[in-house]
């Protein structure tokens, strides 16, 4: 991939979108030239069609450290890079987002680390995005901010620049208000993000957690969703459950290609009755070491024949540098190679694990060629690979075996639920989804595929930003009134 670079000066935005990434890396290719390739994750894959569709300007870092890049355009789209150093990586993006915040919002599965040196880099990278976005956003504009990662902006950019309409949305859980309260700094993250008009939550749980909080801790009026700030403004806290672009995935896989690709994958993996698929961020939230025991469980106790079924587990490695993932990586690594050791299969291994990232064409052909889809995160703010997982059937086929704990079995709710923890309760799942009959598979991913495609990607953003439209419109009202 290479972004058409141009560093003439560019308009300003009317619509910014403001994120940790942007949706391009910039990386090293084989001969050590400057490359760019997709960013990894959720927040890329929802906000890449919005857009496309919407044009404006993103905001965010291009992945490489102690590197200064001119904004350029790429399809119609402005990208304003800003930069980190190679500290700031460390203890702004892998120590307070990754260490600190990533584990307390996951229920703490993770112990969180709260150091200082951390927390003063999250408000210096904060302090940055907010005025790169300054910079750029156009009198007026819509600017909306992403994720745990930038919790301050709203505040630090409305002081800045009032005139702006500032919506927020949490792409991962926002936890519990016991867990919240540990941490040293939150007063400052709650007074961050009530600088937006409009923060958006992946459920209405996190939304009432936050409302709760800032009445508590702050002291704030609130009633229902909506909070009096301190200088008289009002905020909106809700819930919006993020989507995908669920038509054009479906039309990507029912292409001749990603049929024959389908096909080619099964026929790959030895043509097995069974596959099982698993596609993941290689992240400890995710419950991969959970559904790799449960399916060597029932390789070892003759429930699943590995002559049958074969696992196929994708995982694109993630934020490597911190502890706890490299610890993952090597954990996954040895029980993979116990399981496979122990089956006393000659041939291709019962799981099959790979480290790969493919293009969308091959993710669809995956999709399709899954039979049982196993998705067991212990905790997930929403989860879109069940999500494209459904887009993909479009024969109404194939099964869906989903973590009661993401935001995605609230509205999947014909998926085969599961609690991962339980890994005696997970076998049984696994094993239904495989042996259920094609009516009752038909019945489930029939209701569940009308879900995906009726709230599609295109309809949160514009529910989204049509609510802080008219939040920002009263509000304004009311000021010129009184
Ligand atoms: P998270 O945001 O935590 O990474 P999600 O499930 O919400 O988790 O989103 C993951 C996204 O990454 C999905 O769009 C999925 O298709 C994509 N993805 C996961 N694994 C791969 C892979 N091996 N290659 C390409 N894309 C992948
Ligand atoms: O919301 C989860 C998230 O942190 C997103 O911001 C991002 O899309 C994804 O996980 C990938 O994480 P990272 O940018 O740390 O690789």
């Amino acid at each position: 991939m290479s972004p058409k670079s141009s560093t003439r000066k560019l308009d300003p935005a009317s619509f910014v979108v403001v994120a940790n990434r942007l949706p391009v890396d910039r990386v090293e290719g084989p001969d050590g030239t400057a490359d760019w390739r997709p960013s990894p994750g959720g927040l890329v894959t929802a906000f890449d069609p919005i857009m496309h569709r919407r044009r404006g300007a993103w905001v965010g870092w291009h992945g490489a450290a102690d590197e200064e890049l001119e904004p350029f355009e790429e399809d119609g789209m402005a990208l304003i890079p800003v930069p980190l150093s190679s500290d700031e990586v460390t203890d702004y993006y892998e120590g307070f987002s990754n260490a600190t915040l990533w584990p307390l919002y996951h229920d703490a599965i993770a112990t969180p680390q709260f150091r200082r040196e951390w927390w003063d880099a999250y408000v210096t990278v904060n302090r940055r995005f907010a005025d790169r976005t300054a910079k750029v956003a156009a009198e007026g504009a819509v600017v909306w901010v992403q994720d745990y990662h930038l919790q301050l902006v709203p505040q630090l950019l409305r002081r800045q620049r009032p005139d702006l309409r500032i919506g927020f949305f949490l792409h991962i859980p926002f936890p519990p208000t016991e867990l919240f309260v540990q941490l040293p700094w939150r007063h400052q993250i709650l007074e961050g993000l009530l600088g937006a008009d409009l923060v958006g939550f992946q459920l209405p749980g996190g939304a009432q957690n936050f409302v709760r909080l800032v009445r508590q801790r702050l002291g704030l009026e609130t009633l229902r969703d909506r909070i009096t700030t301190a200088d008289g403004r009002d905020v909106l806290a809700r819930a919006y459950p993020i989507a995908i672009d669920a038509r054009s995935l479906n039309e990507l896989a029912a292409t001749e290609q990603a049929a024959e690709r389908a096909t080619q994958i099964r026929h790959d993996l030895g043509d097995p009755r069974v596959m099982f698929l698993g596609v993941d961020r290689l992240d400890y939230t995710k419950g991969i070491l959970e559904r790799i025991q449960a399916f060597g469980e029932l390789i070892t106790e003759g429930r699943i024949d590995p002559d049958e079924a074969v696992f196929l587990q994708l995982a694109i490695p993630s934020r490597e540098r911190v502890d706890l993932y490299r610890q993952l990586r090597d954990d996954i690594d040895r029980l993979v190679g116990r399981v496979n050791g122990e089956s006393k299969h000659i041939g291709r291994p019962p799981i099959l694990y790979l480290h790969v990232s493919y293009p969308r064409i091959e993710m669809a052909a995956f999709y399709r060629a899954g039979d049982v889809m196993v998705v067991t995160p212990l905790r997930d703010g929403m989860n879109l690979v069940a999500k494209e997982y459904v887009a993909c059937r479009m024969a109404d086929d194939g099964a869906l075996v989903l973590s009661e704990f993401t935001g995605a079995a609230r509205e999947l709710r014909q998926a085969y639920l599961v609690n991962p923890h339980d890994i005696d309760g997970l076998k049984d799942r696994l094993m239904e989804a495989m042996n259920d009959s094609p009516q009752n598979k038909g019945r489930r991913m029939r209701l569940m595929r009308r879900q995906v495609v009726d709230n599609d990607i295109f309809k949160w953003a514009d529910t989204f930003l049509d609510d802080l439209e008219r939040l920002t419109q009263t509000s304004q009202a009311s000021q010129e009134a009184g």
